[in-house]
């Protein structure tokens, strides 16, 4: 077996998606691990999640750099130490350049069926706007705000009590499984990106 695909998570809050991720490459069958975490903060709990994994941290502050290419080349600059195969931004409410996306492919996973609903709000936009089905998308991070070559797809339901948090919770449920499959996969058998299309299993990662 190829040796595991190594991932570099990024997170910025509660870190389920990256729990989802960590428990499942607890199994050496899944095909990759989890080299590090990164945040854009402090004292949350995908940092705590990670250290209790015994998996090395960093934290790179936008408040703490003048301009936001110093804090974007800091952060590409301990993302390199770690050899990333893939970057999974799960839940990290930050932008990333172009710069940095040229050299890591970058995976972002977003609470809404892209392109619907993008940004900071997917399931309270999804809400607002009364549909009937919303879920979450797993593309591959470009220069736009959640525009990327969509990898996964996994429709949630909108039932008609739903609140924001209600719904981001079941969406939640599904986004973490459709991530930690789709992740496996790529892991295992490698993915090609050719302008919009993305396709699994077609040899090379
Ligand atoms: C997830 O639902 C993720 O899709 C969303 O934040 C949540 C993080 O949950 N991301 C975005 O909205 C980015 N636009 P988690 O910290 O428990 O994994």
């Amino acid at each position: 077996m190829n040796r595991p695909t190594r991932l570099v998570v990024l997170v910025s809050g509660s870190g389920t998606n990256l729990q989802a991720l960590l428990d499942a490459c607890a199994d050496p069958a899944y095909g990759a691990r989890v080299v590090a975490v990164g945040a854009d903060r402090e004292d949350i709990e995908g940092l705590a999640r990670a250290e209790r994994a015994g998996i090395p941290t960093f934290v790179r502050k936008v408040s703490d750099f003048e301009t936001r290419e110093g804090w974007d080349a800091s952060l590409a600059t301990v993302v390199e130490r770690f050899e990333p195969d893939l970057v999974v931004s799960a839940g990290f409410m930050k932008l990333l350049s172009p710069t940095f996306l040229d050299r890591f492919l970058t995976l972002n996973t977003h609470p809404a069926l892209c392109p619907a609903f993008p940004g900071m709000h997917g399931p309270r936009d999804a809400l607002e706007h009364g549909v009937k089905v919303t879920g979450a998308t797993l593309f591959v991070v470009d220069a736009g705000v959640d525009t990327g070559p969509i990898i996964a797809q996994v429709p949630v339901a909108v039932e008609d009590d739903d609140d924001v948090e209600s719904l981001h919770e079941r969406i939640k449920t599904a986004e973490r499984a459709m991530l930690v499959d789709t992740v496996g996969r790529i892991a295992r058998e490698g993915i090609t990106v050719e302008g919009r299309k993305v396709r699994i299993g077609a040899g090379a990662r």
